[in-house]
């Protein structure tokens, strides 16, 4: 198992432009450096907002060692606890998804306001006292519809992030939105596998042919590095939804935690469908036009999302352990759609499921060879995988920066 001294001596000695050494995907001490210094220290992609719709609706997820709750409280407000009793330490809600008017535990019936508030403890001596065992909060914003929470006790700033997100989601309808459909896969791959694999599109051809349909595996559309780099056919498709009032060009973050980008799907198509057309016949928000594309948004180190004009589809990534990840995947579709009649299921959702078996298989694979004692790691095009580049370089760098600090502590 890797110490953090290990670690970041492997982090040193990499090759730039070279997948990382094998022990950085699977090696137990790596994972806890991962959890540690990445998902309990960044802000995380939760949920859409639209999945807990009125007051009483709550969501459980595990990060790491921690079960969460969100709920959303009768003020409307969404807020983020630990999911675990403050009586003794029973976890609370143990249910994935669900409403209720207040979070009893099951072991002693303690029992919460939505707001983490104590309201009952039965047969607590005079001196106990309610107010200081509320549940305990964990940071949690709602940008535009998309619902992020962090474990950090100070998170990082996330008021850039916000001021690009909200005005480009605008538009695509998050807040008249409903979950048609939701799944939830294990990929026995390494978290990052499953990031690196998303960031490029060198694959798609020989891995996704219905995704391929609508979807450009043109590096230049989809692992832009700047404006400046967007295809005539990207400007283009910028210029005339910019017209129409909609935002599209590439933004991002200085260190490229994360993008937003708006790109046209293939020969005007509509939807990530198998003909093209839309798959929800009530569409979602304001979009000027039928084939205003997909607006495409990713965050490191757990989402990347597509927002369609029919419907969107959001991604949610948490590591289980050094070799398995959990991907849920919501299809949102305006709220007033109705299924049967204003949208098939199976058509909405036939091109992403079909797309993340795929994506599940192909990362399972790497998984596999990785942990061969013969292999070694390897160059990315960089003319293909240049978001993989870029995802390799924000993980190594932001871990270095954090373990050093300690390593010089350590040589004192
Ligand atoms: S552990 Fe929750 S009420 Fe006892
Ligand atoms: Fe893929």
């Amino acid at each position: 198992m890797l110490s953090q001294h290990d670690m970041l001596a492997r982090l040193d000695a990499r090759r730039p432009d070279y997948s990382l050494d094998r022990d950085l995907y699977c090696d137990e001490g790596v994972f806890a450096l991962d959890l540690q210094n990445i998902f309990y220290r960044e802000w995380l992609f939760a949920l859409p907002a639209c999945e807990l719709p009125k007051a009483g609706a709550f969501v459980t997820l595990q990060v790491g060692a921690y079960p969460l709750v969100v709920t959303r409280g009768n003020d409307g407000m969404i807020r983020a606890f630990h999911n675990v009793c403050r009586h003794r330490g029973q976890r609370l809600c143990a249910k994935e998804t669900g409403t209720t008017p207040r979070l009893v535990c099951p072991y002693h019936q303690w029992t919460y306001d939505l707001d983490g508030k104590l309201i009952y403890a039965r047969d607590m001596q005079d001196s106990f006292d309610p107010a200081q065992h509320g549940l305990k909060k964990v940071h949690c914003v709602d940008l535009g519809g998309m619902v992020f929470l962090c474990l950090a006790e100070v998170p990082p700033p996330i008021a850039d992030l916000a001021k690009n997100l909200m005005p480009y989601l605008a538009p695509s309808g998050l807040k008249d939105a409903k979950v048609a459909h939701s799944s939830t896969i294990v990929e026995k791959g390494n978290w990052k596998l499953v990031i690196e694999n998303n960031r490029e599109c060198y694959h798609c051809g020989g891995s996704h042919p219905s995704l391929c349909r609508t979807y450009s595996d043109n590096p230049r559309m989809t692992a832009m590095e700047g404006p400046d780099s967007a295809s005539p056919d990207i400007l283009a498709h910028w210029q005339r939804c910019e017209a129409a009032g909609l935002p599209s060009r590439f933004v991002n973050h200085p260190r490229m935690q994360w993008r937003l980008a708006r790109i046209p799907l293939l020969d005007q198509a509509e939807s990530y469908t198998m003909n093209g057309k839309a798959a929800v016949a009530k569409r979602m928000g304001a979009m000027p036009f039928n084939d205003a594309g997909s607006l495409l948004f990713f965050h490191y180190p757990n989402t990347w999302n597509h927002f369609l004009g029919d419907h969107a589809i959001v991604f949610r990534v948490l590591p289980i352990s050094a070799t398995e990840t959990q991907v849920t995947t919501h299809w949102l579709v305006h709220k007033d759609a109705v299924e049967g009649v204003d949208y098939d299921l199976e058509n909405l959702t036939h091109v992403w499921m079909n797309t993340n078996d795929e994506d599940r298989q192909v990362v399972e694979e790497n998984q596999k060879g990785i942990l061969s004692p013969a292999y070694e790691p390897g160059p990315y095009s960089t003319i293909q995988e240049e978001g993989v580049i870029q995802f390799v370089d924000w993980y190594c760098s932001t871990m270095q920066e954090r373990l050093a600090p300690q390593r010089a502590m350590a040589a004192e």
